[in-house]
């Protein structure tokens, strides 16, 4: 990355959820805040702001990425994915995210935009994983108040069907 003036705002462009997207800002400002308050992509929550909760967590280049430790200026040229990016259309859930409301993984909510970003890029590299593995995942992501068993539930059902879909294509 060039050297960047702190003084100064800088256009970033990158794709967001697959559609050309940019914003000008300064070389401090965080993506948390870039995605929330320029682009109105308010799906992406922030709890600690410091790396902690995963509730910030979005896809950078199909990597799981800590929104709140990340620079918006980092944006360019990536592929980045929200929680807005997830659903296959307005009317229709994710797989993932049908489990989840299935399950009665969710509770308030605000740390749900992460940790289906989280398990969204987990599963399309470990189709078949195990609780443990799942457990792993999660321990990335804190929640204060659904517990972690109806997510783990939620996302081996999940991936039983997404495997399921993969033979049918
Ligand atoms: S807000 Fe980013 S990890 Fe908590
Ligand atoms: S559902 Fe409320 S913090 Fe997780």
């Amino acid at each position: 990355m060039p050297r960047l003036n702190a003084g100064t705002r800088h256009v970033v462009r990158f794709t967001l959820n697959g559609r050309p997207a940019a914003f000008e800002v300064e070389p401090r400002m965080l993506l948390t805040d870039a995605l929330r308050h320029l682009l109105g992509a308010t799906g992406t929550h922030v709890g600690c702001e410091h790396g902690v909760c995963g509730c910030c967590t979005v896809l950078i280049d199909g990597m799981p990425a800590r929104a709140c430790l990340t620079l918006a200026v980092q944006a360019e040229g990536c592929e980045i994915r929200t929680i807005e990016g997830l659903a296959p259309s307005p009317a229709r859930l994710s797989i993932l995210q049908a489990a989840f409301r299935r399950h009665h993984a969710l509770q308030c909510g605000f740390c749900t935009a992460g940790i289906l970003m989280s398990l969204e890029a987990f599963l399309a590299t470990r189709p078949d994983p195990s609780a443990e593995e799942l457990r792993e995942v999660l321990s990335g992501h804190l929640c204060r108040c659904t517990g972690y068993a109806p997510m783990i539930a939620a996302a081996l059902e999940a991936a039983a069907k997404l495997r399921e879909d993969a033979v049918h294509v």
